[in-house]
C-alpha cells in the first residue's frame, strides 16, 4: 500500500474534461501525474501547466499536453503535495525546491488540492525547516534578516554546492521549530529584500486529501 499514491489518485478523480490542470512537484505529485496520464489515455481531454522542470519533463514523457502560461487565464485545479499541513490547512512546502512556482500555480487555481500521507499532518508547522527562496546576491545579509525572525538558517546544498532553483535562486532552510502564527510570519519573511517567496502556504488549500496505509483516503474541505 502506498498512501501517497492513494491520496494522489483520489484527487485526480476531480479533474474533468476541458480543465486546465496545474501539476505539482515531488514524490506525491508524481503519482497524480501518472494517474492523469492514464486518464488521458482513456480519453480525458485537458491542458496542463507544470510547477517545475522535473514535472514538465515527466508530463511530456507521459504524453500530458503542457501549454505555455501565455495560453491560459486561470487554472481550474492544481494538485500538489506538502511537507507539513496543520489543523487549519496551512502548509509548509518547498522540500523539493519548487515553492515559488508552486505558489504561483496555487494562487491562480480555482481549486487547490493538497495530497499527503498521514505523516505530514501536524498540530503546529515548523518541525520541517521552512524553505525560503532568496536571490544569491548578498545572501549572507538576507540570512541575517531571516535569523532576526527567530530561526536558524542553512543554505540548501546539492552535491557539496549550493542548490539552485528553476528560477536561478538559492534556498535557505529556516528552522523555527514551532510556527505559531504562520499568516504573520509569511508576510514578515516576504517583506525582507532579497526574499523571493517562502514555503508557507496560508489560507490557500481548497481540499486536503490524506492517504492512509490501509489504502483508505479522507478529504477535508476548507470552509
Ligand atoms: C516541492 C514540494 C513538495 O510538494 C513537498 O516537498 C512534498 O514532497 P513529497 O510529495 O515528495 O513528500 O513542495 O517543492
Amino acid at each position: 500500500m502506498n498512501p501517497k499514491k492513494h491520496a494522489a489518485e483520489k484527487a485526480v478523480e476531480f479533474i474533468e474534461d476541458g480543465m486546465v490542470v496545474g501539476l505539482g512537484t515531488g514524490s506525491t505529485a508524481y503519482w497524480a501525474i501518472q494517474k492523469i496520464a492514464q486518464r488521458i489515455q482513456e480519453g480525458l481531454r485537458i491542458r496542463a501547466v507544470a510547477s517545475s522542470r522535473d514535472s514538465e519533463e515527466l508530463a511530456n514523457k507521459l504524453g500530458i499536453p503542457i501549454v505555455p502560461f501565455s495560453e491560459i487565464e486561470w487554472i481550474d485545479i492544481t494538485i500538489d503535495g506538502a511537507d507539513e499541513v496543520d489543523t487549519h490547512l496551512n502548509l509548509i512546502k518547498g522540500g523539493g525546491g519548487a515553492l515559488v512556482r508552486e505558489k504561483i500555480l496555487a494562487i491562480n487555481s480555482k481549486r487547490f488540492f493538497v495530497i499527503v500521507d498521514e505523516s505530514k499532518q501536524v498540530e503546529h508547522l515548523g518541525q520541517f525547516p521552512l524553505p525560503v527562496e532568496i536571490v544569491p546576491f548578498a545572501a549572507n545579509l538576507t540570512m541575517n534578516q531571516l535569523k532576526e525572525l527567530g530561526c536558524s538558517t542553512r543554505i540548501r546544498m546539492s552535491n557539496d554546492e549550493a542548490y539552485f532553483t528553476d528560477n536561478g535562486n538559492i534556498i535557505v532552510d529556516c528552522n523555527f521549530e514551532k510556527i505559531v502564527k504562520p499568516i504573520e510570519l509569511n508576510k514578515q519573511i516576504n517583506l525582507i529584500p532579497g526574499v523571493v517567496d517562502n514555503g508557507l502556504f496560508t489560507r490557500m488549500v481548497s481540499s486536503l486529501v490524506i492517504g492512509y496505509n490501509d489504502g483508505s483516503t479522507r478529504i477535508i474541505d476548507q470552509h
